[in-house]
């Protein structure tokens, strides 16, 4: 038998195969989602999520230490406030939960790089990711509020906002907001491509904002859709997105591979808490290795084009990365 290609010869040992291996991962690369809350020496476990807990501000400084010993160098802050009203006021007060955790953080730890999640939906009494106008969200009117969110996170020392509320016209909102006060330098990372997503339930439990009624689907993408998700990426480009993201990750590795193709700035995928508090389910059953499903998710999201990863496992995944398990 005649055969002159014969793939298995660049798979023949470990050495051969790192050599020709087509995607290199760096620890530069990942975002931790961190959970920040009211109160003082509180780490309370988020029950769908084992392993991922709420902080106080003060217990988060210790897990920023942790996570730079590990090399994770950036995280993204999520805020659990105490009081909740119609207008979701604690998103943008200036004594907010986020504003005060940014400041005392980054006085401790001046070289973590601080992203802000920018959303409505842990603040609103409602849930919903906006304010209301009858029994939906009002984008115009909800604009405003954004950006005096991203503003405030900015003025408490964010070095990025990330806006997740898939309002249209919000990234040229913020971007307007920030460069009018003198911020032009901090860049928008723009939720753009935000599925509807069962994925999230977890997270929802987590920061208690799951909607008091309805669902996100009118502002949220509708998952059936591919084409409508590189008009989103597009459009908040054009508004001044610096970076572009593709939430959840795992589903919606198709979207990854054609916004690549579709923008010139960096893509980043978000591994959302449904995907980790699956995995965390499965390996406690003994049914998966938990390591080996961790990098090979967090391979496929860097194969499709991720030049950023978001995820719940960003330490253990360093971890890998130093030991030569991925990358
Ligand atoms: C806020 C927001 C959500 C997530 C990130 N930002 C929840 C939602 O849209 O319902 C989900 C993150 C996760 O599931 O890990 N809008």
């Amino acid at each position: 038998m005649e055969m002159i290609k014969r793939p298995r010869r660049l798979r023949g040992g470990e050495t051969i195969r790192r050599m020709v291996r087509e995607t290199r991962v760096d620890k530069a690369s990942l975002m931790y989602p961190v959970f920040v809350k009211e109160g003082s020496n509180i780490i309370e476990e988020i029950p769908s999520m084992p392993g991922q807990y709420r902080y106080s501000i003060d217990r988060l400084c210790r897990k920023l230490d942790t996570l730079s010993d590990a090399g994770v160098s950036s995280v993204m802050l999520f805020g659990i406030p105490d009081h909740k009203d119609e207008v979701g006021s604690g998103a943008y007060a200036s004594d907010g939960i986020v504003q005060r955790a940014l400041r005392e953080a980054k006085k401790e730890f001046p070289d973590m790089y601080y992203v802000t999640d920018v959303c409505m939906c842990e603040y609103t009494s409602h849930g919903h990711c906006g304010v209301l106008c009858g029994h939906d969200v009002d984008n115009d009117k909800t604009l405003k509020l954004l950006a005096d969110t991203a503003l405030s996170h900015v003025e408490a020392g964010a070095d990025m906002v990330a806006p997740s509320d898939m309002m249209d016209g919000r990234i040229a909102a913020i971007r307007t907001r920030l460069d009018g006060a003198g911020f032009t330098n901090i860049p928008v990372m723009s939720y753009a491509v935000k599925y509807a997503s069962a994925f999230y339930g977890p997270f929802r439990d987590a920061a208690g904002s799951a909607p008091s009624f309805g669902d996100r689907k009118t502002y949220q993408m509708d998952f059936h859709n591919s084409r409508e998700g590189i008009k989103e990426a597009l459009l908040d480009v054009e508004e001044g997105a610096d970076i572009i993201m593709v939430k959840p990750a795992m589903s919606y590795l198709d979207m990854v591979a054609k916004v690549k193709e579709a923008v010139n700035v960096p893509v980043a995928s978000y591994s959302v808490s449904g995907e980790y508090a699956m995995v965390k389910a499965a390996a406690k059953m003994d049914w998966v290795d938990e390591e080996r499903i961790m990098c090979e998710m967090a391979a496929s999201a860097y194969r499709a084009g991720s030049d950023i990863y978001i995820t719940y496992f960003a330490e253990e995944l360093a971890k890998c990365m130093d030991e030569g398990r991925i990358g």
